[in-house]
């Protein structure tokens, strides 16, 4: 019988379905390439995979403007195919984490349609949030809120007559109307989702932005300057970010988690003050939250050290487990951040502007803008520094291949809304997001016959699959060779610091598991034991600048 508590250690791979691998050549990521790579996934060393968005979509936001909730896209495959899919990721050991968006659904979701053919006021439009405009002909938005991909978050709709009518809220983009979470309906349907993915055999769910659900719109509603900043506030009283109410729904959700055996198991993405992620994490609640502390610091020995003995802290007063996150399809990868110009930019997840006012990403993270050598030594430096920390590691995928950011995609070939909506200022998430390369040659570096609905840059075939495959000192048998050694080495949810130089980051971990980090500019001297790992070839007996080391 499945251990209950699996995902309180677990490593966890998310894939980016769209871009991950295509086995009918329409140039699109698909469900039967997944299938055809649980070997790949198997051989990898990952506990489970964390699927973002499969279901139908216009994929204005990458999938996340969900048409039907209870659904697989026809670009990506049939239910069958998830089921197929299912089955093969448990015959090799493998969980599966579904993506869930449950703030907004899609402006194609039937529901939606049915709220634009229905009047003011009425039940169609209360699953949304509709609101008459302000000035004099209700040509000004209910709030001058902006929305998180820049521009307004109201978007004025036209009535059957061709006049225009009332505004909706979208926090995100305008092909994303926010549902009411206020609405019984609202929530029952989404019970039934749930169990929909449960019963097929769905492990476990990733809540997207699980913090925003809730809200108090009650007039009159306040203006910008009013509001306080997303992830800063410790009250609760932004209207509509971190809202006590929210843990409402979740202690709902848990009572169907925990019909199931083993309870289903859920993380949050909540970007809220680390003092109020526990309530997300809590066992009454989803039972774990993404912690992006270490993702937005830089790569800097007190940072690093700081963040996760607050972290750890905070887990062990909760009973939460803590989870570790570097990449995902959200921001720049982390062998690209760690190789920008200057320390203080390594923090920089949002791909856009430097803070010289160079455009690093613009320009592509082209030789020159980045240090390509340097970011994929710090990476695999603090990848292997993430795996021997206690709780869940979350990777995301072609960072087992040292995959730098894609920058140099044309502008008219972005997909991003962030991109769209923020001219100039904000490249979008595209970069972190191009089909994977799985061969050094052939169409789209193996990824499917048809090309690749993003453009895939040459330097790909240095990073595919097939080129690290079996070398040693490779990336990717590097990824295999730590998560392998996590497996073994991994037992009891502590860790306890090392008197070290400022620089360098040692712990241990129960049965004698040593890691020792130098964040330094010089080798510096390793502590008694066994080497069984290193992410970069010891020098002189030395750990080299920018490596990190498990003993035993
Ligand atoms: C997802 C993003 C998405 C947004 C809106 C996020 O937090 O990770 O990719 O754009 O939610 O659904």
């Amino acid at each position: 019988m499945t251990d209950p508590t699996w995902w309180r250690q677990a490593a966890v791979y998310q894939i980016y379905p769209r871009s991950f691998s295509d086995s009918n050549g329409d140039g699109i990521g698909d469900l039967k390439g997944i299938t055809a790579k649980v070997p790949y996934l198997q051989a990898l060393g990952i506990d489970a995979v964390w699927l973002s968005p499969f279901y139908p979509s216009a994929l204005a936001d990458g999938g996340y403007d969900v048409d039907d909730y209870r659904n697989v896209d026809p670009k990506l495959g049939t239910l069958a195919d998830f089921d197929e899919m299912t089955a093969a990721l448990h015959a090799a050991g493998i969980k599966l984490i579904a993506d869930i968006v449950p703030n907004h659904s899609s402006n194609r979701h039937e529901w939606f349609k049915e709220a634009l053919a229905s009047p003011k006021g009425s039940a169609a439009r209360a699953r949304y949030i509709f609101r008459d405009g302000k000035g004099e002909n209700g040509e000004l938005p209910p709030a001058d809120w902006t929305s998180v991909f820049g521009g307004p978050a109201w978007e004025r709709t036209t009535e059957a007559d061709g006049t225009p009518g009332q505004w909706y809220m979208h926090i995100f983009a305008k092909e994303q109307p926010d549902l009411n979470w206020d609405n019984p309906e609202v929530r029952e349907d989404f019970l039934t989702t749930l169990k929909f993915w449960s019963d097929r055999g769905v492990d476990g769910f990733r809540i997207d932005v699980a913090h925003a659900l809730s809200k108090d719109l009650s007039e009159p509603l306040p203006m910008t300057a009013e509001l306080g900043v997303e992830g800063q506030l410790l009250d609760g009283s932004h209207p509509f970010w971190d809202r006590d109410e929210v843990h409402g729904i979740y202690a709902e959700w848990r009572k169907l988690f925990n019909q199931y055996t083993p309870p289903r198991t859920a993380v949050a993405e909540a970007w809220v003050h680390a003092s109020r992620r526990a309530r997300y994490a809590s066992p009454d609640g989803l039972g774990q939250a993404f912690n992006f502390d270490l993702l937005q610091a830089d790569f800097d020995a007190g940072q690093f050290r700081t963040i996760i003995t607050k972290n750890l802290a905070e887990a062990q007063a909760t009973g939460a487990s803590s989870t570790w996150v570097f990449s995902n399809h959200d921001v720049v990868r982390h062998a690209t951040r760690y190789g920008l110009p200057s320390a203080a930019e390594a923090g920089n997840i949002k791909p856009g502007l430097g803070q010289d006012g160079k455009a690093w990403l613009l320009a592509g993270g082209k030789p020159g803008e980045v240090d390509v050598e340097l970011g994929l030594a710090r990476a695999r430096a603090a990848t292997a520094l993430l795996l021997a920390l206690p709780g869940s590691a979350y990777l995301y995928n072609g960072e087992e291949l040292g995959l730098q950011e894609a920058g140099e995609i044309p502008e008219s070939e972005r997909q991003d809304p962030a991109f769209f909506r923020n001219p100039g200022v904000d490249i979008g998430r595209d970069g972190c997001r191009v089909p994977l390369p799985w061969t050094a040659e052939g169409t789209s570096f193996g990824f499917g016959d048809g090309g690749a609905h993003l453009p895939q840059p040459e330097w790909f075939a240095e990073y595919a699959a097939s080129a690290q495959n079996g070398v040693d000192g490779s990336t990717l048998e590097f990824y295999r060779r730590a998560l392998e050694l996590r497996h073994e080495l991994q037992s009891a949810e502590t860790q306890e610091w090392v008197t070290s130089p400022a620089d360098v980051l040692h712990f241990t971990r129960p049965g004698g598991w040593q890691s020792v980090t130098n964040f330094s500019s010089e080798p510096v001297d390793l502590p008694a034991g066994t080497v069984v790992l290193s992410s970069a070839p010891l020098v002189g007996g030395k750990l080299p600048a920018n490596t990190t080391a498990w003993l035993v």
